[in-house]
């Protein structure tokens, strides 16, 4: 039976979550769920990921899997308090320790904060195939967005591709995050594009052009004949002059430094304070 897919989209960060499943009454994988937060007031909500909650129990879903395609820079991450509503073992890549090093110094984090990934519950190396119920899922490595960076593959015929490619008006993702790098970014969307031309491709986020509704699904056919970015026929030099040249021009993410702090811990707040209050830190002029 072919993978059945949900989307729901965030419009504040315009992030889409995914639910993939075979059949209701039967296992599944929630991927890169949205846990709300107001940056102005510092509350946090769970609007967004109780949508999926209510698709889960509408359809008899058991959570098997709680999947990050990578640590996100502009939205929290719902995957504890899924865990705790519905169970699933919370997911992402193996390179997430990189990720985690690096914004451990950036927020002087707490000196028990493990650079291991050992906050989530499972780490896939590049190309480690798993399951979900009996579709069988493979763990994609494609870096270049972040080091840590995975896409998923579900049977053989689509891909949850992260932040690698977006819609083809849209292009691509920045690469000037810490640890970014274009030309791997370029190496990993290559490695995406020569799936089968008519592969399904999921995004996790849509920034639609003025008149165009936010859709999630495009094709391996319809990236590499149309994408603004790395269509067939560009190359690895012109995609990095145009990648870096834009990501030189773009503002932070108004929940980078929120979302990050959160989503190194598995989406785990810190600790809290000797006050009980739990406190997210802003490093003034490092970024
Ligand atoms: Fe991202």
């Amino acid at each position: 039976m072919p993978a059945l897919i949900q989307a729901f989209l965030d419009d504040a960060s315009s992030t889409y979550t995914y639910i993939v499943y075979e059949a209701d009454g039967g296992p599944c994988a929630i991927v890169d769920s949205v846990l709300n937060y107001d940056p102005a007031s510092g509350r946090t909500d769970t609007t967004q990921a109780d949508k999926v909650i209510a698709f889960v129990r509408e359809h008899g879903l058991h959570v098997q899997w709680l999947l990050e395609t990578h640590a996100h820079a502009d939205h929290l991450s719902a995957a504890p308090y899924l865990r705790r509503t519905l169970g699933g073992k919370i997911a992402i890549g193996e390179s997430i320790s990189k990720v985690q090093g690096v914004f451990k110094n950036l927020f002087n984090l707490e000196p028990e904060f493990r650079v291991d990934g050992s906050q989530f519950d499972h780490l896939f190396a590049p190309d480690d195939i798993f399951h979900i119920g009996n579709l069988k899922a493979q763990a994609l490595h494609v870096p270049g967005h972040t080091p840590a960076d995975m896409a998923y593959l579900i049977d053989g015929r689509l891909i949850l591709v992260g932040d690698t490619l977006f819609m083809p008006d849209v292009g691509t993702a920045r690469c000037d995050f810490p640890g970014g790098d274009a030309r791997q970014l370029y190496a990993s969307m290559r490695k995406l594009l020569a799936f089968p031309s008519d592969t399904k491709l999921y995004v996790c986020h849509d920034y639609p052009p003025e008149g165009r509704e936010a859709k999630c699904q495009t094709t391996v056919a319809e990236q590499r004949a149309g994408n603004i970015h790395v269509h067939d026929g560009v190359d690895e030099a012109a995609f990095v002059e145009m990648r870096t040249q834009r990501d030189a021009g773009l503002g932070m993410p108004t929940l980078l430094l929120p979302a990050i702090q959160v989503n190194v811990r598995a989406g785990n707040m810190p600790p809290a304070e000797e006050n009980g209050v739990t406190y997210l830190k802003i490093p003034l002029n490092q970024l």
